[in-house]
């Protein structure tokens, strides 16, 4: 079976920078209470000029300058969003046509935070299948379009933001990405949802007056399940891979809380020094935000050849999972 590598990572944040003080301004909240519940200082927000298609493709640009190959040898394009620009047609053949990527294979999928690791997984099997040689696997999304401005619950947890990889095809067997363990359960799907705008609930005044058309979240319940869900992907994902938590160069976790992640570090028993998190700078970006810090830690240094880097996410659905990666 061959390889699959990631050649080149890329990202765009928004120019606009809001602060928790910002947000102090607009809804009954402070900048200790966000810092303290959550870790997150600021975020980045789109203008209406930076739509999600048009943040996927400036990731995609620099993750493709940074592989070294050109928009000609991509033959495939997967974009990881659930704050798609429409409903149809999918987020992905905008971000083709604002590449000029010509008429390569194109689609969205749809896994809420969780949706970067799912993609690469998707997108990493299509390559290893033998049909496709290079892709595309962008995470964009645009959160301040969907969360509700009066509910302070919410809107001071989200940033909006892209990240992406160009992944290619290696006949050096057992490199790059080794695998992924991908896990969903729609009983809960009520813990974090968009009701309005889909096909069965519609616009009409109704939806508007009832504010349907905003992300509803249940904090509460969805932190109870994470970590422990996020633990045990990881620990069976390992044990199919034949590795232990120590032979861990490198994790990269859905950067949702901090409260979260430290938790998930204490009971893996992974050492801060090995995470690499951005979320005070970012807010919680979704599919976004494990490619954004990625595209991050490359650029730092933080990763060397041969490291076994480890991305652990969870979100909507609720779907969740981890991916083990051998760095090249
Ligand atoms: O990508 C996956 C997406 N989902 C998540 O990441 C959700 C995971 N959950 C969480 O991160 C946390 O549950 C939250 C950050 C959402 C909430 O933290 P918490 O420690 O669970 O707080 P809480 O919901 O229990 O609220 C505590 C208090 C409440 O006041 P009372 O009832 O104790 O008087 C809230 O009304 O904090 C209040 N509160 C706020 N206060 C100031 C809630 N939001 C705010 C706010 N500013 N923004």
């Amino acid at each position: 079976m061959p390889s699959v590598v990631i050649k080149g990572m890329g990202a765009y944040a928004p120019k606009n920078v809001v602060t928790n003080e910002d947000l102090s301004q607009i809804v009954d909240t402070s900048d200790e209470w966000i810092r303290t519940r959550t870790g997150i200082g600021e975020r980045h927000l789109a203008d209406e000029s930076e739509t999600v298609s048009f943040m996927a493709s400036e990731a995609a640009k620099e993750a493709l300058e940074n592989s070294g190959l050109s928009i000609e040898e991509i033959d495939l394009l997967i974009v990881a969003t659930m704050t798609p620009d429409m409903l149809f047609p999918s987020t992905a053949c905008l971000v083709q046509s604002k590449l000029g990527l010509k008429k390569v294979a194109s689609f969205d999928i749809e896994a809420a935070c969780s949706g970067f690791l799912y993609a690469l997984e998707v997108g990493s099997s299509m390559l290893k299948a033998g049909a496709y040689k290079n892709a595309l696997i962008i995470g964009s999304e645009k959160i301040s379009g969907i969360v509700d401005w009066q509910d302070r619950t919410t809107c001071v947890l989200f940033g909006d933001g892209a990240g992406a990889a160009v992944l290619s095809k290696s006949e050096e067997p057992d490199i790059g990405v080794l695998g992924a363990l991908l896990r969903a359960d729609g009983d809960a799907a009520h813990l974090l949802h968009m009701p309005g705008g889909g096909s069965n609930i519609p616009a009409s005044s109704e939806s508007l007056d009832d504010r349907q058309h905003f992300l509803k979240m249940n904090g509460k319940e969805i932190f109870k399940v994470a970590v422990r869900y996020m633990e045990q992907a990881t620990l069976d994902l390992l044990e199919s891979k034949g590795l232990t938590i120590e032979e861990i160069d490198c994790v990269i976790p859905h950067q949702a809380n901090m409260r979260i992640i430290d938790s998930l570090g204490e009971r893996l028993g992974v050492p801060k020094e090995k995470f690499v998190n951005n979320l005070v700078r970012y807010g919680n970006t979704s599919a976004a935000s494990i490619p954004i810090a990625l595209t991050e830690a490359v650029k730092l240094g933080k990763l060397k050849k041969g490291d076994h880097l480890l991305l652990i996410a969870f979100g909507a659905g609720l779907t969740w999972g981890a991916s083990l990666i051998k760095w090249t």
